[in-house]
């Protein structure tokens, strides 16, 4: 089985609308620390990304959750891994992540980083599926919406695979 990509969104194109979002984050936090608090490991690209356009104090943290499930199907159980190593008590949070198909990890996570009583907390995804979703969830800055298709790049993984491309793109298989 070959597997070939096809682009959906171009790095010109992301690279575009993380500068508005930076813009929009810079322009809302003037004056003020943030911590992007980035869910490992598909949104360590990201993350990264968007820290670099960041123009007020930024510090960054990570988090590690789990779904378990038998196989490729979750369970929907979102259990953490690894939480944040900084007190985020009185702190501007912003949540980075990659995709949000289901919400359950966007939304277990907001439960979770509440419950410490951060000064803010706000929600970043690159991607967005809105038809999976199962969990509402409030999304703060949305990169961009996308239809239900398995995509790969700028972090996402097929089997731990593609997550060093420079753009969001398709598998399509020739078998
Ligand atoms: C992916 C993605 C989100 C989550 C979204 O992580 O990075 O964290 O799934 O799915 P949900 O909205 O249905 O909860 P994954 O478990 O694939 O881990 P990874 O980031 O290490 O690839």
């Amino acid at each position: 089985m070959n597997e070939k990509i096809k682009v959906m969104i171009d790095e010109e194109t992301i690279k575009k609308r993380l500068e508005e979002i930076a813009t929009q984050i810079n322009r809302e936090f003037a004056g003020q620390e943030i911590v992007l608090a980035c869910v490992l490991k598909g949104s360590v690209f990201i993350t990264c990304e968007l820290a670099k356009l960041i123009t007020v104090p930024v510090k960054m943290d990570f988090v590690t959750l789990s779904s378990y499930g038998s196989g490729t199907i979750s369970s929907g159980v979102v259990r953490m891994v690894k939480d944040f190593d900084e007190d985020i008590k009185d702190k501007n949070i912003i949540v980075i992540e990659d995709i949000v198909d289901s919400g359950r990890t966007l939304s277990y996570l907001f439960n979770h980083i509440k419950k410490s009583n951060p000064r803010s907390l706000k929600l970043f995804a690159l991607l967005d599926k809105p038809e999976r979703r199962v969990v509402n969830v409030n999304i703060d800055y949305i990169g961009f919406s996308i239809p239900d298709k398995f995509v790969v790049g700028y972090g996402l993984d097929y089997d731990q695979k593609y997550r060093n491309l420079s753009y969001i793109g398709v598998i399509e298989t020739d078998q």
